[in-house]
């Protein structure tokens, strides 16, 4: 299957996951409408199917029991896209090609959205069909990579940084902890999910890293490259924001490479580390997160 209808057959069924789960019924009404809005404005649902396919990647069979969790990742993803686009934050008014959150429903609803989604999340995934042995694995993960030892902590560092200050330890860690260990996260969830080895779930660790830290470094490229009707979300605003991003740092050329490197040395972990499994989904997805253009 080509990578394109691949991404769209595994959305399909992430979206209807979600669609069950986020049930247009529940009340206050107003909460739901602005949780449901962002949720399906759009997205790739790459952290979702990265769960997917690491679970199957590891052996695993049931992916209808493990779609609870693969969708809790999607909830996190989305209420941290709502608070980014806060005008207290990075104040953006266009996401997955629609008026941000905010925009559409005001800031304290759009807030509270974002906090409804995060808690939503730690509740659907109780619904994983795993042991709890599992599940408490999974949380611990999860919610390890979200706080202050991951998005947090990178999105604080983001916020309070600057372009002005070429400073590449701290862009490192903004970029591993904003973004890279929620994608590594994922991939670690996956092969949890599956009850994989420890030393496969190390390996897909290490690749999850790179991986993650080359998907921010290709958002950064993305925003000097890229159209907004690409994209679905406004460009050239990390230049504006003086922010401290890789372009700014190394440069776009010296940027494009690292993160091709990045996903060389991936798609070596996988093909040394996990040479008894096959990684083929997980491979296209790597190329795609890098090669991508929206
Ligand atoms: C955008 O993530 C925010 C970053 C962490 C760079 P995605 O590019 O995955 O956004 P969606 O989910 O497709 O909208
Ligand atoms: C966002 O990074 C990372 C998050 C935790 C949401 P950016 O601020 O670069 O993401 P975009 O470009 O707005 O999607
Ligand atoms: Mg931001
Ligand atoms: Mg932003
Ligand atoms: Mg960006």
């Amino acid at each position: 299957m080509k990578i394109k209808d691949f991404l769209a057959h595994n959305k399909k069924i992430i979206d209807s996951a979600l669609e069950e789960l986020l049930p247009v019924k529940a009340e206050p009404e107003l909460i739901t409408e602005a949780m449901r809005y962002s949720i399906f404005a759009g997205g790739k649902r790459l952290r979702p199917i990265l769960v997917l396919s690491t679970y199957r990647a590891t052996g695993g069979k049931k992916i209808d029991q493990i779609l609870p969790a693969a969708c809790a990742v999607e909830m996190i993803h989305t209420y941290s896209l709502i608070h980014d686009d806060l005008p207290a934050m990075d104040n953006d008014d266009f996401r997955r090609g629609k008026p941000s959150c905010h925009k559409q429903f005001g800031e304290a609803i759009a807030i509270l959205a974002g906090d409804a989604l995060f808690a939503k999340s730690f509740e659907v995934l109780q619904k994983t069909k795993v042991s709890a042995e599992i599940i408490l694995r999974v949380n611990k993960m999860l919610s390890s990579t979200v706080g202050v030892d991951g998005i947090i902590g990178g999105q604080v560092m983001d916020i309070t940084s600057s372009s002005d200050k070429k400073d590449r330890k701290l862009l490192k860690y903004i970029h591993t902890h904003k973004t890279g260990k929620f994608i590594s996260g994922c991939m670690v969830i996956g092969a949890t999910l599956a009850n994989a080895y420890k030393n496969e779930i190390a390996a897909l660790k290490r690749a999850g890293d790179m991986l993650g830290l080359a998907f921010q470094i290709v958002d950064d490229i993305l925003d000097i490259k890229s159209t907004k009707k690409t994209l679905g979300k406004s460009v050239h605003k990390d230049t504006d924001k003086k922010k401290l991003t890789y372009p700014v740092v190394y440069g776009l050329e010296e940027s494009i490479k690292k993160s091709t490197q990045l996903l060389e040395k991936t798609i070596a972990v996988f093909n040394e580390e996990l040479r008894f499994r096959d990684t083929t989904e997980l491979e296209n997805i790597a190329e795609f997160i890098v090669n991508r253009i929206y």
